[in-house]
């Protein structure tokens, strides 16, 4: 398959000047996106969405996690896996699948010692490892290493649980460090989480589309415009877009300083030396390749774009908040226009994946002042695709 992808049909430049961007079949073309879950999602850390404890409040998935023994499963890009805390506090990631004969392991989130298949009975440690199944006692070469779970590295960040789905392009602590760096005052771990009424939806677009909007701050002039809007709560002249290796970060000055962050949750770079009464409006971090943890005063708003296999026109949105101050956090939508902004991004990038698929998008270029941060990630997208295949065939 990947033999009719070339690198040389998908380059970005690493020049702004020269760049032109990723054409639109790589946004519309389910072969593309084929080929990126194969690289990009199984070379980066992702971060495993939430699910449902039932009858638990919205905090109880990684609570409940932290007892040893404990396992739930979950979905992540449409396969199944399950997470198992061990005896010794580590966390493991393992496929929900059965080296017998592919019966899915871990159906509920349960606490126990072995894990038992509900199929034919095989039993593993809490580690992976095989332990016993009726009826296998005489065989030759048994057990082989592939009837031992495969382990999949784990990262645990405050309430966020990560996994990368083969082998990362570097470890956990280089995508998030910056993000780390800029909060000293703020600790994830007491950030309370907050259940919204629409926390996983499927929105129009391929997930790229999403991150080029939200790398894009050119666009808040136009979509998110006055009266009333974002364009009018920020002070746009102090704007500012850092990207570093795998992760970015935007922020902005707030128009009203009522409205910013206690300077003591943040670094002292975020201050401004010559006017101390500044505040800052968010941080606006994104993390490769699909996460976005948004810091606002009243708490962390974190959006992950999770591509749906077979369906590269969509993407599965999800939408977690966590307070900082509660009633701050009551006034989320109305002074930081959570929602309003949240509803302006989506029908543009509705609009523009019409647009994609329209037979009439040529490859857009790069404004080098105002474009930095989507040529970035253009690129960033390029590079980790065809990495190892970067010569034109
Ligand atoms: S599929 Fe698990 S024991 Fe057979
Ligand atoms: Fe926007």
């Amino acid at each position: 398959m990947r033999e009719n992808l070339s690198a040389k049909d998908f380059l970005v430049e690493p020049d702004i000047r020269r760049a032109e961007s990723l054409p639109a079949s790589a946004f519309t073309d389910g072969e593309f996106l084929e080929l990126e879950l194969r690289t990009i999602f199984a070379k980066t850390w992702l971060l495993v969405p939430e699910q449902d404890i039932s009858g638990k409040d919205p905090t109880s998935f990684t609570g409940f996690l932290k007892s040893s023994g404990s396992r739930s499963p979950f979905t992540l890009l449409g396969k199944p896996f399950f997470l198992q805390r061990g005896q010794r506090a580590q966390l493991y990631c393992f496929p929900n699948v059965c080296t017998h004969a592919w019966h899915p392991l871990v159906n509920s989130p349960t606490t126990g010692g072995a894990i038992v298949c509900p199929q034919h009975g095989r039993q593993f440690d809490v580690e992976g490892r095989f332990l016993s199944q009726t009826g296998f006692g005489s065989l030759e070469n048994f057990p082989r290493e592939s009837d031992h779970l495969r382990t999949l590295q784990v990262a645990e960040w405050g309430p966020f649980i990560f996994t990368a789905l083969d082998h990362p392009l570097a470890p956990f602590h280089e995508f998030v460090q910056s993000v780390q760096q800029s909060i000293p005052g703020i600790n994830l771990s007491n950030l309370r989480r907050h259940r919204l009424d629409a926390e996983v939806r499927i929105v129009e677009g391929n997930w790229k589309q999403h991150v080029w909007n939200y790398m894009d701050n050119y666009h808040i002039r136009f979509v998110h415009k006055g009266p009333g809007g974002l364009a009018d709560a920020i002070d746009q002249s102090t704007y500012k877009t850092e990207l570093y290796k795998y992760s970015s970060l935007q922020w902005v000055y707030a128009h009203n300083p009522e409205y910013g962050f206690d300077p003591r949750l943040l670094a002292p770079r975020f201050q401004d030396p010559k006017n101390l009464d500044r505040r800052v409006f968010a941080l606006w971090w994104f993390v490769f390749p699909n996460l976005t943890l948004n810091f606002y005063p009243w708490g962390l708003s974190v959006n992950i774009y999770s591509p749906i296999p077979g369906q590269p026109d969509n993407t599965q949105f999800h939408w977690y908040q966590y307070a900082i101050n509660e009633e701050m956090f009551h006034q989320r939508n109305k002074t930081w226009l959570s929602e309003q902004v949240d509803d302006e991004d989506i029908e543009a990038i509705s609009l523009v994946s019409k647009g994609a698929r329209s037979g009439y998008a040529p490859r857009g270029r790069f404004a080098p002042e105002e474009e930095a941060g989507p040529h970035w990630f253009h690129r960033l997208a390029y590079e980790t695709i065809f990495e190892d295949q970067t010569t034109p065939r």
